[in-house]
């Protein structure tokens, strides 16, 4: 009998198809009880390939598990379960994945109840699974990306039915909310507004690993993005494969300008955004970066060819002319906007010509930063069935060239950076040096400098004083004293206490009712202090008496008594710091 059920498997053609009647789902985490049981106390461990949305699921697995009782391990030697999650966009992703899942035999070897799962895009390709069964029959669970928000039913399912399962669907569906979620960076952030891609570039395989185009409701993405605000992360990058199509699905006039305005509104310090493109960038999403100030200027905008004749056969649907055109409106309308992009050389038939427009693209923009890659066929794109007559030597000399032209590119942005002052959002220490510490400016240039540890998670301004090319040199110029206790300032305010009273003191200023009743208090005390000065004993009892009544009427007006009753609470909380602190 066979130890495997095949629930379901991919199917590329159902992949293509759209489905307009999504909803969303917002259904209580239920926790099987044969999972509960199979997961108190067990370690897991997660490896994820790939891009930022990978991260971001390994996020919700991880959510997953914790939910079921098991904790996270860095050392895959002790884990009792194990996920891998990973990436198809090229071949050489995929090998990675292979040697992963053979390490985990020992596992199984020294553990007989060790749980091997393996998910994520390659295992949404059609055969990919079988093989997997095939050449690693300890694998106990296969599962897509659409299948996540049920790992810990296919988990139960596997444990009660003794087998092991896959279970692969590529009908997109629906959009879950209340996705668990155990977050790996306590002060940066990605949060999820698209899932999935339209677009059916003709070399990828996105459209059919994560499905077609649908949007997160807005209230959904600011609800979680508040939240973030509220625990005190310092920056949220809001994901997708084609942020820019963000809202075109809810028909209502909704669009990417309008969730970027709305999330950057909610007060994030930093607010970032990926991937753009560059056919449907439009003008009012510049302005808004234009005009926001915690909007990061820093855009990545993938280019993939420099060739009109090569983007159409590559199905990006913008020319050269209109790409550069693009380009210089960002530079005009965001002064010092970074700009960076994804290029692939070795495209089928791509002829020294079409690739000397990519070096002639590059020569002009002038990139931040540039990821290149060399093409990869991937099974079931309408590129993968073209014929290719450019032989492997010339893709990696074609390679080397680029690499040179974008260095250059580079290095003319970073060594512009030299004396100047830049604010720097702390990663924590180097990974080379425990003394060094790491971060990114607000055009996303790596800055190394040396620093105490504690300013991790801080915006702390940043000379550069050496420069090397892909990553800077610096040295602090604020005592880091002072960096960090504005951090902790601006952490206070987050604080419920702080927070009603902010509410109270806003209320109160804005008060028409309490500026009259103030203005009358002030009237009052004048005419007392004019009687005062007359000798008029009648009169000037009778305007101690109407002074006290306005005085009772302000101090008795609900406003005023909510506003004097939180700023008492906000003394004594700033008391309990101070005395922390002491
Ligand atoms: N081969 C090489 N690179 C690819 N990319 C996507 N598909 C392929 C492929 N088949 C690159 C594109 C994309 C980035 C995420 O990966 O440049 O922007
Ligand atoms: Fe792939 Fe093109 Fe969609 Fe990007 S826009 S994910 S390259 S299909």
């Amino acid at each position: 009998m066979s130890r495997t059920i095949y629930k379901s498997l991919p199917d590329l053609a159902l992949a293509r198809t759209k489905r307009d009647d999504g909803k969303t789902i917002r259904e209580p985490l239920v926790v099987p009880d044969i999972v509960k049981e199979f997961g108190e106390g067990r370690k897991f461990f997660i490896k994820t390939f790939g891009c930022q949305g990978n991260v971001r699921d390994e996020e919700i697995l991880a959510g997953y598990l914790e939910a079921a009782g098991m904790v996270r391990t860095e050392n895959e030697e002790e884990a009792g379960l194990a996920l891998i999650n990973t990436c198809a966009v090229r071949e050489n992703a995929e090998e990675k994945v292979y040697g992963e899942i053979g390490k985990f035999k020992a596992n199984r070897k020294k553990d007989p109840t060790f749980f091997l799962g393996v998910c994520g895009c390659m295992m949404q390709e059609e055969g990919v699974a079988k093989k997997i069964k095939a050449s690693y029959p300890y694998v106990n669970l296969i599962f897509g990306t659409h299948n996540i928000p049920n790992l810990l039913n296919l988990i139960g399912e596997s444990l009660a039915r003794k087998k092991d399962l896959v279970d692969v669907i590529s009908f997109p569906g629906d959009i879950v909310e209340n996705l668990p979620s155990t977050r790996l960076d306590s002060y940066k952030a990605f949060v999820n507004i698209t899932y999935g891609c339209d677009k059916f570039c003709t070399y990828c395989i996105v459209p059919y690993t994560r499905g077609r185009e649908r949007s997160r409701a807005k209230e959904d993405v600011l609800k979680e993005c508040k939240s973030l605000v509220e625990e005190g992360y310092q920056e949220i990058t809001l994901l997708g494969q084609n942020v820019n199509s963000y809202g075109k699905d809810f028909h209502d006039g909704t669009s990417f300008a309008t969730i970027l305005r709305e999330v950057a509104a909610l007060g994030i310090p930093r607010l970032r955004f990926m991937t753009s493109h560059p056919w449907d960038f439009t003008d009012e999403m510049i302005d808004v970066i234009a005009a926001t100030p915690n909007i990061m200027p820093c855009i990545h905008l993938p280019v993939q060819s420099g060739s009109t004749s090569m983007l159409r056969l590559m199905g990006r649907r913008y020319t050269r002319e209109s790409y550069l055109e693009l380009v210089k409106k960002i530079r005009t309308k965001i002064p010092g906007c970074a700009i960076t992009t994804d290029i692939i050389v070795g495209f089928p038939n791509e002829t020294e010509e079409q690739f000397e427009d990519t070096l002639s693209l590059c020569e002009e923009v002038q990139y931040d930063a540039a990821f290149t890659f060399i093409y990869s066929p991937r099974k079931g794109t309408p590129a993968a069935k073209m014929e290719d007559n450019v032989s492997d030597a010339t893709k990696h000399e074609r390679f080397d060239r680029l690499l040179k032209v974008v260095e250059a590119g580079v290095m003319s942005h970073s060594q512009a950076m030299l004396g100047h002052v830049y604010d720097v959002l702390v990663d924590g220490p180097s990974k080379k040096d425990e003394a060094v510490l790491s971060g990114y400016t607000e055009t996303g240039k790596l800055v190394n400098f040396p620093g105490p540890k504690y300013l991790k998670g801080c915006i702390v301004p940043v000379r550069i004083v050496e420069d090397h090319a892909f990553s800077m040199i610096g040295a602090l110029v604020e005592d880091p004293v002072l960096s960090l206790a504005r951090r902790a300032g601006k952490a206070l305010e987050n604080e419920p206490v702080a927070k009603t009273y902010l509410a109270a003191k806003k209320a109160f200023e804005e008060s028409k009712v309490v500026s009259s009743l103030r203005a009358e208090v002030e009237k009052a005390q004048k005419e007392v202090a004019r009687l005062s000065a007359v000798g008029d004993d009648v009169a000037f009892a009778k305007a101690k008496k109407a002074y006290r009544s306005s005085m009772d009427a302000y101090r008795n007006d609900p406003v005023v008594q909510n506003y004097e009753a939180s700023k008492e609470e906000m003394e004594a909380l700033l008391q309990e710091a101070a005395d922390i602190l002491r």
